[in-house]
């Protein structure tokens, strides 16, 4: 990842005058969305959802590495919208990331025009809708980056390739379930699981007896841990987050909330219909589960029997599980190298960032925090203050590097860090409920996990061979998580807990990845075409 080379042989200055900060030899796949309300039914009760193009969930990004996608949002809602990018890494180009932090909301009855390059990626990811709690309404759609063609994919084609968003759900509205959080109360137990969408046995999948078919498999929910199986079934899996892994067959897979894996399922067994299953994890005793169907095109029957069983509290079958998820080093990723020719765990780390997450009140209502502080928005985005220096929206070091013990308060936390560090970071998990961790604008190896505090010992198990990278890690109850990240994308990228209610009451803060160089090389000036609010209103995004 450090070896990206920049910009092709694109001068400087025809790059700034591109309409789009884009590179021009690279496809360019071209999108118009438009973001609505429409009543939605998934568990039978008529609910208020948000669709695009008139779809719950949202049409499926496809793109091959490299594609450019101009994607032109439409937010005919009545409030402010953003769409985020999950796991798209917006190369030297954080505008793009469609958070607050980063981009200025979309007013009703406006549009934007985000300006994507999946850059030297591949892999399985999702967008979702960033602002408000919009996420619990809709708005979110699968993202498929295909090799480019000459590239080896360390698997066959397989006859169909489909998307599986898998998450908890509430019958309630997203403005009811928002104004909850704002009342400063915790939200209730989800009311069912959904798969693409729909509820019990809603959808169905047809596979043709002896062929093999690719799941992209995202927990797009709100907090839950959800177990995925197929009835008689068991799946490879062969790709986590745009690293091709070792493939290794389970019988159920642990799909953390936020995370994104892709899995082989062959139809080897007698032609009926099975049984797909989703439940949740560490919620027993209550435990809720929905079912989809696996049609055999030349299927006797119908689904029989009991839908199978999975894990419910076991920690350690999942901590297991993780660890068995390794990058298989002589695949190719997304360049025709093979993936371990970067050898992350020879490199001396230049920095340890400690993380530890806590939840609590502050003026009597519910927060949660990330060392200590818990996040609040300021009235510009952070990203459009620091490109035109307006002092006074945060301050870098807002957030410590380490836990310093105190009490919870509010801040708009900007922890700085430097283009090329090479950083430890250890998510510590002192609470009893398993956290999920997502870094925007990167891949990070994860090192290791294990249960209890972490000490400089933990070190001595880390896997710093075949670890698998990704963008979003679990950390399992009373554990800790560690990953090595190398800080090669500058800009300002939002870290967050995805259990989406902790995010939105201030578990999250941004990452400031600064050099003092203004090369395009290390980083893209502002869209031309960027929208400016708060203390940014009026300012040009181009000298006259
Ligand atoms: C979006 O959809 C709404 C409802 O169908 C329609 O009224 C509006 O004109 C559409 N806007 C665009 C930009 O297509
Ligand atoms: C809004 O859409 C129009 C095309 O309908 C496009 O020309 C314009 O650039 C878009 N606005 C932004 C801010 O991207
Ligand atoms: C959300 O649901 C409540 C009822 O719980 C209803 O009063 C409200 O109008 C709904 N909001 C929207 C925007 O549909
Ligand atoms: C790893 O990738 C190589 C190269 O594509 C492939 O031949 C091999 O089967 C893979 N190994 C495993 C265990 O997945
Ligand atoms: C890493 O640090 C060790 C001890 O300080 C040193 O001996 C080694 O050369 C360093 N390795 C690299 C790749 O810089």
């Amino acid at each position: 990842m450090l070896l990206n080379v920049a910009g092709g042989t694109l001068c400087a200055l025809i790059l700034f005058q591109l309409v789009a900060n884009v590179v021009a030899d690279d496809p360019y796949r071209f999108f118009n969305w438009n973001v609505t309300y429409g009543t939605i039914y998934p568990l039978g009760v008529p609910q208020q959802g948000i669709l695009i193009n008139g779809q719950f969930p949202g049409p499926d990004i496809y793109s091959v590495t490299n594609d450019n996608l101009i994607i032109n949002v439409f937010n005919s809602l009545s409030e402010p919208f953003l769409i985020s990018w999950n796991g798209v890494q917006q190369r030297r180009n954080s505008y793009e990331d469609g958070v607050y932090g980063t981009t200025c909301p979309i007013p009703p009855g406006k549009n934007f025009t985000y300006i994507l390059q999946v850059k030297d990626q591949i892999g399985s990811f999702y967008y979702f809708p960033s602002l408000a709690f919009h996420k619990a309404a809709g708005g979110f759609g699968g993202i498929r980056i295909l090799s480019r063609p000459l590239i080896p994919v360390p698997f066959p084609d397989p006859a169909a390739d489909y998307t599986v968003l898998i998450g908890d759900w509430y019958k309630s509205n997203h403005t009811d379930l928002k104004a909850i959080l704002d009342r400063g109360k915790k939200l209730p137990f989800p009311d069912g699981i959904l798969i693409n969408g729909r509820g019990p046995n809603g959808v169905s999948f047809t596979v043709e007896q002896g062929k093999t078919y690719r799941l992209r498999i995202s927990n797009i929910g709100l907090q839950n841990s959800l177990n995925f199986r197929i009835q008689g079934h068991r799946m490879t899996l062969v790709e986590v987050e745009g690293t091709h892994t070792l493939q290794t067959s389970y019988s159920s897979l642990d799909v953390h909330v936020g995370q994104s894996y892709s899995v082989l399922v062959t139809a080897d067994q007698p032609a009926q219909d099975y049984y797909i299953v989703v439940s949740t994890r560490f919620t027993a005793p209550q435990v809720l589960t929905t079912t989809g169907v696996l049609h055999y095109s030349n299927s006797a029957g119908r689904v029989s029997g009991p839908p199978p069983g999975g894990p419910t509290i076991q920690i350690d079958f999942s901590l297991n599980q993780a660890r068995s998820i390794r990058t298989n080093l002589t695949a190719s990723g997304p360049r025709p190298n093979p993936q371990g020719s970067y050898h992350y765990g020879l490199i001396n780390t230049t920095r340890t960032i400690k993380l530890v997450n806590s939840a609590g009140q502050i003026n009597g209502k519910q927060r949660y925090a990330v060392n200590s502080v818990s996040f609040i928005p300021a009235d510009t985005p952070l990203k459009v203050a620091d490109y035109f220096n307006i002092g006074g929206v945060f301050r870098v070091g807002s957030i410590s590097g380490n836990p310093t013990g105190g009490g919870m308060y509010l801040d708009t936390s900007v922890m700085g860090a430097d283009y090329r560090a090479y950083v430890e970071i250890v998510f510590e998990n002192q609470e009893d409920l398993i956290q999920s961790w997502h870094i925007a604008g990167y891949n990070f190896w994860v090192v290791g996990m294990d249960g209890g505090l972490w000490t400089p010992a933990s070190r001595s198990q880390y896997n710093l061979r075949d670890a698998v990278s990704r963008c979003t890690t679990q950390v399992y109850p009373k554990s800790w998580t560690a990953i090595y990240m190398a800080l090669d994308n500058v800009g300002m990228w939002n870290i967050r807990s995805e259990f989406w209610a902790r995010q939105y009451l201030g578990q999250q803060f941004y990452l400031r990845v600064y050099t003092p160089s203004t090369s395009l090389r290390d980083e893209y000036p502002i869209p031309k075409n960027a929208l400016l609010c708060g203390r940014a209103s009026g300012r040009r995004t181009r000298p006259l």
